[in-house]
């Protein structure tokens, strides 16, 4: 695979894959090939073995369902979406640099990509299994791979609120970018939440839980929970943590990368903005000056729902070190905090500070 592997320096994690693509084929495209887009693993690829492989949907249901996976395919209308998924620890590796985050990958700009999803709506499966209780809130949902903490094994789950679970842009994917799904992006079925942080897209999905709170799963519980900058791992009380739902708006240079040194000239400024993907991008704006003076940057597509959109833009810029500055707002006009500062955390998620780049020319 042309991914490139990342690792937490602090531990060793032979056997889990968490890799993106070398950032000179970083949104290159709209839709990212499959074989560049970002995996991100808690635990080991599990093996799932087909002939025995089921989603059961319990919990506050009218039938409890358990399904093939040919069940699941030939009993349910086939949807296609196009949407960016996004980890809550992209851009982790500037907060790193700025105050140390302990037992976490450090990213970089690379852990996002956009693809072409195909399966269900998983409103389509709720309502297959019928809603039994008005207590109804949240949907569970649990993976095959099993984590070791503490020497227990645990599955990696979560869960969203019921109105964004049955909101017509979640899916269950049996299909990435027109192929089944790989094996490292859920395969055999997968949830996609389009605008919510990556972890709620649980991969390699067995189990639907319709809940009366939010899943008890130690990563909606204690993982992905955001904090203001004041709380540590000392003081930390995981109870008083926001669980993190939808993305902020977000833009980033990808070309030239930090620390270029360039021949002076002409300079081709281009990147990714990304919102909660309810709201399109609406503008982007680049600095060539570290903030001072900005230009507005053309969109290289449609802006659309759910997707990220990719812009460019030009400067002529004399020998020297130059720092590139880009923010950008959405249509409802939330934008990007300044500095880094503001958006440390703890566990170092969804930072999304005005994104910098320094270059030099010769
Ligand atoms: N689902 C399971 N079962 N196990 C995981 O470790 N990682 C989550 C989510 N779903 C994860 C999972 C996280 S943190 C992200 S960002 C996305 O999957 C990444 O999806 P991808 O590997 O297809 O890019």
């Amino acid at each position: 695979m042309p991914l490139s592997e990342k690792h937490d320096e602090t531990k060793t994690y032979d056997d889990i894959l968490n890799a993106g693509p070398p950032l000179n084929q970083l949104a290159k495209e709209f839709i990212t090939p499959t074989e560049l887009f970002f995996v991100r693993n808690h635990a080991s690829i599990p093996a799932v073995d087909l002939s025995n492989y089921r989603l059961v949907v319990n919990g506050l249901v009218s039938r409890e369902l358990s399904l093939t996976l040919d069940e699941i395919k030939s009993g349910f209308e086939p949807q296609t979406l196009i949407a960016t998924l996004q980890c809550a620890g992209n851009r982790r590796k500037e907060l790193v640099d700025y105050k140390p985050i302990d037992d976490q990958l450090a990213w970089g700009i690379e852990a996002i990509g956009t693809a072409t999803w195909t399966g269900l709506r998983l409103g389509d499966m709720l309502k297959a299994a019928g809603i039994a209780s008005d207590r109804a809130a949240h949907i569970g949902f649990l993976g095959l791979d099993g984590i070791m903490r503490d020497g227990e094994r645990s599955s990696y789950g979560s869960s969203i609120p019921l109105d964004k679970a049955l909101a017509c842009e979640v899916l269950l994917a049996y299909q990435m970018n027109g192929q089944d799904l790989p094996l490292a992006h859920g395969s055999p079925l997968r949830v996609i939440v389009p605008g919510y942080i990556g972890a709620r897209s649980v991969k390699w999905l067995c189990g639907i839980s319709v809940l009366e709170d939010p899943s008890d799963n130690y990563f909606q519980q204690v993982g992905y929970k955001l904090f203001p900058p004041s709380i540590n791992m000392y003081n930390v009380n995981y109870a008083d943590g926001m669980q993190l739902t939808k993305l902020p708006v977000n833009s980033v240079i990808v070309q030239p990368e930090d620390r270029s040194l360039m021949a002076a000239g002409k300079i081709a400024v281009e990147g990714y903005a990304m919102s909660d993907g309810e709201h399109e991008i609406t503008w982007v704006s680049v600095s060539a000056d570290g903030g001072e003076t900005w230009q507005r940057a053309e969109f290289l597509n449609e802006p659309q729902l759910w997707t990220w959109q990719l812009w460019r833009t030009e400067f002529d810029l004399p020998s020297g070190t130059h720092e590139l500055v880009v923010r950008a707002w959405d249509t409802a006009a939330n934008s990007q905090p300044e500095t880094i500062a503001s958006t440390w955390n703890f566990k170092g998620y969804v930072n999304n500070a005005w994104h910098r780049v320094r270059i030099t020319l010769k």
